[in-house]
């Protein structure tokens, strides 16, 4: 995976506080995780897209590099979003409602929208650069039903050469009309797709599930079948996010031991699935998780807003499960990953576990990589990898600045950088090494 990503892209060095995992800190004590490889005052050096070196800061690269100097910024790997809507943005912070109602009520009407391709055009561009704009450089996207949607976001981050993994949505049962496929013509359409666009470029097709209720059984099979037949595709879904939707799939799929169950029976379930959510499964559960590698997408601002309940991170990972970590907008409130930390810390603190700053960061670079297959590829700043990258101001505005002032080591200074930063804390954000944004 080391071929050039651009060609034209000169030399390029940024010089700034580099900070990247080389393991998983876990949830031991800030000063005690494992893995935190922080490089204070150091050049990144970037060649053909990807990353080519590293030299202490008064070690200046010579003239044939362009320099960058980011004095007192934090450069890290650009984050990494793992369970997202595009279409959402529409419908980010709707009032008062619970998941089925949140999505009849807001979300679905919505959706309908991006059957008109000028829609879903204007859409995905408005969606990637939101990304962008908060440092997200890599993302799992669920479009719409209209192949359409999917299809203009794979151009969108095409031309941006920019990482994405998403597929045209699946449903064919309980929702509008103009939001249902059926089983043939959703299977053409995914294999089009997986033709057009999966490996094209930095981009990946995922045999998009919207959840079990709104596929058939029949469509269901279909997935898994696409998921046999393309082994290098993804799949991504929901799973056990609310009660309600629970004791619905319980009705609709009598015959499965669970919720999970339905889509393990269906095939759905390999080390390229990302379920998003799985607040509500049990040590079953979580045992066939683990042994078919499956990650969950945890989407705190989500479960917080929709009032769905608290995912126990510690638990599942004690039991092996994988972990990533999620905006899920529009159910969730930011695009910002440092808010989405901000919001994993108190869902963890409600259930008594204390997630660092270390682990937060980890989850959203190379924690997400690792889960995905593309550790050689993005999450971190090895030499060889991709130069997506963000640079990030500690603080803004006055409480962040005093706060930041008052840090007494590292770890207390990236907390209070997650904890009150977002999208304005970000300098500039790198897509395979060129400047995606910019902002100072
Ligand atoms: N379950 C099925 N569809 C959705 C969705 O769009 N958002 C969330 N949060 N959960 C879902
Ligand atoms: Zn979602």
């Amino acid at each position: 995976m080391t071929a050039p990503l651009t060609s034209s892209a000169p030399r390029l060095a940024l010089r700034a506080d580099l900070l990247d995992f080389t393991a998983d800190p876990g949830f031991a004590a800030p000063h005690a995780a494992p893995g935190v490889r922080l490089r204070p005052d150091h050049w990144l050096l970037i060649e053909h897209g990807r990353i080519a070196g590293v030299l202490p800061g008064p070690q200046e690269p010579d003239a044939s590099w362009q320099r960058e100097e980011h004095p007192g910024c934090l450069l890290t790997p650009g984050l990494i979003d793992t369970h997202v809507h595009s279409p959402q943005l529409d419908v980010i912070a709707s009032y008062g409602a619970q998941l089925l109602d949140w999505l009849n009520t807001y979300t679905f009407p919505a959706e309908l929208r991006y059957a008109d391709p000028a829609v879903s055009a204007a859409g995905a561009q408005r969606f990637v650069q939101a990304l962008l704009a908060c440092g997200t450089t890599t993302a799992v996207v669920f479009p719409t039903v209209h192949k359409v949607s999917a299809d203009a976001l794979f151009a969108e981050a095409h031309r941006l050469n920019m990482r994405l993994v998403t597929g045209k949505v699946l449903m064919n049962r309980f929702a509008p009309p103009g939001l249902l496929d059926d089983v043939a013509c959703a299977r053409r359409d995914c294999v089009d797709l997986i033709e057009r666009w999966h490996g094209n470029g930095r981009q990946s097709f995922a045999v998009t599930v919207r959840f079990a209720p709104t596929s058939t059984p029949e469509q269901l099979a279909m997935a898994g079948e696409l998921c046999a037949a393309h082994p290098g595709i993804y799949m991504q879904t929901h799973v056990a996010e609310n009660r309600d939707e629970v004791r619905w799939v319980r009705e609709l799929y009598p015959e499965a031991r669970s919720y999970l169950d339905v889509y393990a029976q269906a095939g759905l379930l390999n080390p390229r699935a990302v379920l998003a959510h799985g607040i509500w499964l049990d040590d079953h559960d979580r045992a066939l998780l683990r042994e078919h590698g499956a990650q969950i997408a945890h989407s705190p601002s989500s479960n917080l807003f929709l009032g769905s309940g608290l995912f126990n991170w510690a638990q599942a990972e004690e039991q092996g499960v994988r972990v990533s970590l999620a905006s899920d907008v529009g159910g969730g409130t930011s695009l910002s990953m440092l808010r989405t930390m901000a919001d994993a810390y108190k869902v963890q603190a409600l259930q008594g576990n204390r997630l660092t700053a270390w682990k937060a960061l980890h989850a959203c670079t190379l924690g997400a990589a690792q889960h995905l297959g593309l550790a050689d590829e993005i999450g971190s700043l090895e030499v060889g990898r991709a130069a997506d990258l963000a640079v990030w101001n500690l603080a803004h505005g006055v409480v962040g600045e005093h706060r930041l002032s008052m840090a007494r080591d590292w770890h207390e200074k990236l907390f209070a950088w997650m904890t009150l930063g977002d999208e304005r804390n970000l300098v500039r954000t790198f897509v395979a090494g060129r400047p995606a944004l910019s902002f100072s």
